[in-house]
């Protein structure tokens, strides 16, 4: 290790103190610029004590990840006055190392980088469970990874601070600090502050994903509580040994209809639940789009016809080749044109058609339908939602266009509608033809 990358933790209690640089400073032999150093490194000190205060008090209050996430990164340049930061967790499921966001990079770009524990600081700082200060990066060729890391990045990093964060004595993740402003060392304050952070971080970091998963739950377990009622009820009444044959078909019909759709609720929870983990892999290959919406259409004449509902398409003779999830996307079209079928009117129209457009290419479901109100509109993409009245004449789960957008948003697209009463409404996507937003997790060391 090189003589100026040290382990701050590393130093039994009592053992010297590292002297931080002001201090080392202070020693100078001249009193006045003794006292002045002094002068500087107290008021030095009081600032970062109000700021870790007022830190303190964002984080227990922020419950949204992406905020709190972003207020942490703010708080960790300003304490150590670097030039970037960036927090790692690790995954509870694969024990994963990856970089869950940084200050200075668009977050789509560092979205699920794997960090091997080996080779990196990061990985180092896990496994010791302690803080490392890397004063120059080049120097430490113990950490090959942060090199890799800076040119996937097109990042540079000069010098790392990296502080674990830990629940009850369990790492989740590390928290680091990059870039030292003028190039100064990182100093025992700066390790003191970033810990004392860390250790508040960790605490808001799980809770917000608690509270996210607690909310979905809670949300889940009220959606199946109906249907799940209707068939302890109905199971009850077919029981009685006085009820009229044709009462039992049709209760038994009722029960047939609500477990069919408790487990397509359950099949659309468990969907959207791995999507909004942002653990789901998208399986990116190149795809025949055009192909895809042409087997997605098949499936649903069927179920079209049988209402009178023509579904027309049109489609480009050639669409250029593009890069995606073609299971996904087909998921996609099936609730979009699914939707189109169940809230038209009888013999009306769907019209799928699909455009090349810059980069992307534009998918639109029009239907000529019902139409959606537009104090609707705005709701329509959030789980559960369904339009008032809707159930009375159709049964869904309000999944479908969640789980859509999460999938289109995955492949770096966008999704939206567009609605007339009595009219009809007109779904598009778009996807991009290459530079998928999210692709398969980079690993670091198979890019190089
Ligand atoms: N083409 C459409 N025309 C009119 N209303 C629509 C259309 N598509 C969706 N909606 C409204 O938006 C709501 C949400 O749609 P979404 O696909 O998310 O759920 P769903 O169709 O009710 O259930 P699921 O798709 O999970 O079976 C629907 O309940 C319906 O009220
Ligand atoms: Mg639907």
């Amino acid at each position: 290790m090189s003589g100026k990358n040290h382990e701050p933790a590393g130093q039994e209690p009592g053992a010297p103190r590292i002297a931080p640089a002001d201090e080392e400073r202070a020693l100078d032999p001249a009193p006045g610029a003794q006292i002045k150093a002094l002068k500087e490194a107290h008021s030095l000190e009081r600032a970062r004590f109000a700021s870790l205060l007022e830190i303190s008090a964002v984080l227990s209050s922020t419950l949204n990840q992406p905020r709190l996430l972003e207020v942490i990164l703010e708080a960790t340049n300003k304490l150590t006055r670097t030039g970037a930061s960036s927090i790692l967790l690790i995954d509870p499921q694969t024990n994963s190392l990856y970089f869950e966001a940084t200050s200075n990079i668009a977050h789509r770009q560092i979205e699920r980088i794997e960090v091997p524990l080996e080779g990196s600081i990061a990985g180092w700082v896990v496994q010791h469970r302690k803080p490392r200060i890397i004063e120059e990066v080049s120097d430490a060729s113990e950490f090959t990874v942060s090199a890799k890391t800076d040119s996937l990045l097109t990042f540079s990093t000069d010098s790392v601070l990296a502080v674990p964060l830990m629940i009850k004595g369990k790492v989740i993740g590390v928290l680091e600090a990059l870039n030292k402003q003028d190039r100064q060392p990182f100093t025992a304050e700066d390790v003191e502050a970033l810990e004392a952070m860390a250790t508040q971080a960790a605490v808001a970091i799980e809770n917000a994903r608690l509270f996210q998963q607690s909310d979905f739950i809670s949300e889940m377990v009220h959606e199946l509580r109906t249907p799940l009622m209707a068939l302890v009820a109905l199971s009850e009444l077919l029981t009685r040994p006085d009820l009229p044959a044709d009462q039992r078909e049709e209760f038994a019909q009722t029960i047939q209809r609500e477990a069919k759709r408790l487990s397509e609720m359950t099949s659309s929870f468990l969907e959207l639940s791995r999507l909004e983990s942002g653990r789901v892999k998208l399986k990116c290959e190149p795809i025949d789009l055009r192909g895809i919406i042409q087997e997605t259409i098949t499936v649903q004449r069927q179920q079209a016809t049988e209402r009178g509902i023509n579904i027309e398409v049109d489609l480009p003779a050639e669409l250029p080749p593009m890069v995606g999830d073609a299971g996904r996307i087909k998921q996609v079209l099936l609730n979009l044109i699914s939707n189109a079928i169940k809230y038209n009117r009888p013999n009306g129209t769907i019209a799928v058609s699909a455009e090349h457009k810059d980069e992307t290419i534009q998918v639109c479901v029009r239907d000529s339908g019902r139409g959606i109100p537009s104090d609707a509109i705005k709701n329509l993409f959030t789980r559960f939602y369904r339009v008032p009245d809707t159930e009375g004449y159709t049964a869904g789960t309000g999944l479908g266009l969640s789980i859509a957008q999460r999938i289109v948003q995955q492949h770096g697209g966008r999704i939206w509608v567009e609605s007339e009463l009595e009219k009809g409404t007109r779904f598009c996507f778009t996807l991009p033809l290459e530079a998928v937003g999210r692709p398969e997790p980079l690993r670091l060391d198979e890019h190089l």
